[in-house]
């Protein structure tokens, strides 16, 4: 089957990016009062867009179950999930020989992948040390693991990618690497890296759970092989992600997960599993999920990634801008600005002297702004990047497996959305300018289970969202573990 490209891509771009929900919500302030909520969390988690929302209340009425109904619910569902297929192939530039297997992020997707590939014995996976855990830990448990130390430069990593590729001690079968930073915002030469990994027999396996919100992509044109990403980092909050791969590579795998839908008869000794992309989908599918997903990439193709793109660029140009007034504050990146080198929108910083999780708690309960703080689900690229070393973080590793409390000094990190506007950015510094100046201007307590701080007096209430129960105060901590 061809996949149908949105129509859209060739559209004149929108002048306005699209709306997401809760653009307008006030938050309350520690001190009393409420505030327009900024939200400079997208890396982590987008809101939904307005028209993703509008997509699913469309589809609601017509939800039904998928493949296995008679009914006329149960043949539109079908239909709509189908569709939601090919429009999320037409979004990443898929081959008409992959096939798009919806998951539900992309952590779930590199598990899959990691899963099906055989890759023969004596072959290695090639990676870097920048990747987020979800691209790290599932090839570790498939075959030995190379990880690059960070590249101080898009050539230097192309040059270690092409060195490592050449070392006959550890062919390498996948070269698996992010389409962009999570924690400091550099966009991969992918493009690149495909023609060496193909050079050299190699897959290419792109994370592209931080690049599909920004960037175009296109599977075919810049040599991706397998692809994964998350609908909730793209505005489409609902549950689904995708993995994208040849049709070649992932038929005839023992599924990862098994049960109904993914087989096509089942004795009391044997199970036949059918075909893709429902042999990798077992269980009843995410339709709802995979219509959100479809809506935010067919909304987002007709704005027009670059638009897109060029909107972060101005935001992260403010941003460097603002940011380079105040004194003190480290900036943390993996390559200096240059030719050659684009980022998304991610400012990763540590403010000398406060700890980060602070940082984080005064800007939520002094001016409303959400950020993450911590380590951002990529523990050995944050120690290289806090001058950690391999001795002092399995020192810690230690000392955590011992049951012992361990520091991991974190940053804290601000990254933007297609709702992020210039105001937002310039009130995000103008609260570290006063943080960096005075200091939190509220008492804070740190919680000794969690590293997270808390103001001592605090007016603000959690919302009541019915029907849920009376929402507790109590929060999980930064993700590092410990603090
Ligand atoms: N990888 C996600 C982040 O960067 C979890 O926040």
């Amino acid at each position: 089957m061809a996949w149908a490209r949105y129509a859209g891509r060739h559209m004149p771009a929108p002048l306005t990016l699209p709306a997401l929900v809760g653009a307008d919500l006030e938050v309350p302030l520690a001190t009393g009062g409420r505030r327009r909520y900024i939200n400079l969390d997208a890396a982590a988690s987008t809101p939904a867009m307005r028209a993703v929302l509008e997509a699913v209340e469309r589809a609601l009425p017509w939800y039904s179950s998928v493949h296995r109904g008679a009914g006329f619910t149960s043949q539109v569902s079908t239909r709509l999930y189908e569709a939601a297929r090919q429009t999320v192939a037409g979004f990443v530039g898929a081959r008409p020989t992959d096939s798009v297997i919806f998951v539900r992020n992309t952590t779930d997707a590199v598990n899959h992948l990691a899963h099906c590939l055989r890759i023969p014995d004596g072959h290695v996976v090639l990676t870097t040390a920048v990747e987020h855990h979800a691209n790290l830990l599932p090839w570790r448990r498939v075959a030995p693991v190379v990880t690059l130390p960070p590249p101080l430069s898009p050539e230097a990593l192309l040059e270690a990618v092409a060195a490592a590729l050449r070392d006959p001690a550890h062919p390498v079968a996948v070269l698996a690497v992010t389409g962009a930073s999570n924690v400091t915002g550099e966009i991969l030469p992918v493009a690149e890296l495909g023609r060496l990994a193909h050079e050299h027999g190699a897959l290419l396996a792109v994370d592209a759970a931080q690049l599909a919100p920004h960037r175009p992509i296109d599977m075919a044109a810049s040599g991706i092989d397998c692809l994964s990403l998350s609908g909730h980092k793209m505005y489409a909050p609902f549950g689904a992600g995708v993995l994208v791969a040849p049709t070649a590579l992932l038929e005839g795998c023992e599924p990862l997960l098994a049960g109904g839908g993914a087989v096509d008869f089942v004795t009391l000794e044997d199970v036949l599993w059918t075909g893709l992309p429902d042999r990798l989908e077992a269980g009843s599918p995410n339709v709802i999920g995979a219509v959100a997903l479809a809506a935010a990439a067919a909304t987002l193709q007709e704005v027009g990634m670059e638009r897109v793109a060029e909107h972060e660029r101005a935001l992260l140009a403010r941003a460097r801008e603002r940011l380079a007034e105040l004194p003190g504050l480290v900036h943390h990146r993996l390559w200096e600005d240059g030719p050659g080198v684009d980022r998304v929108g991610v400012v990763t910083l540590t403010v000398p002297g406060i700890h980060h999780a602070l940082v984080a708690a005064a800007l939520s309960a002094e001016h409303a702004i959400g950020v993450r703080h911590g380590c951002f689900c990529a523990h050995p690229y944050i120690t290289h990047l806090l001058g950690i070393s391999d001795e002092q973080a399995g020192g810690i590793r230690d000392a955590l497996r011992r049951g012992e409390r361990a520091t991991i000094p974190g940053a804290v990190r601000a990254s933007f959305s297609i709702a992020t506007t210039e105001a937002d950015v310039d009130l995000y510094c103008d609260a570290l300018a006063s943080m960096v100046r005075d200091g939190p201007a509220l008492a804070y307590l740190q919680d000794p289970a969690t590293g997270d701080f808390a103001p001592v007096e605090d007016a603000r209430v959690l919302p009541r969202i019915e029907p849920l129960p009376e929402l507790t105060a109590t929060v999980h901590g930064a993700g590092c573990g410990q603090f």
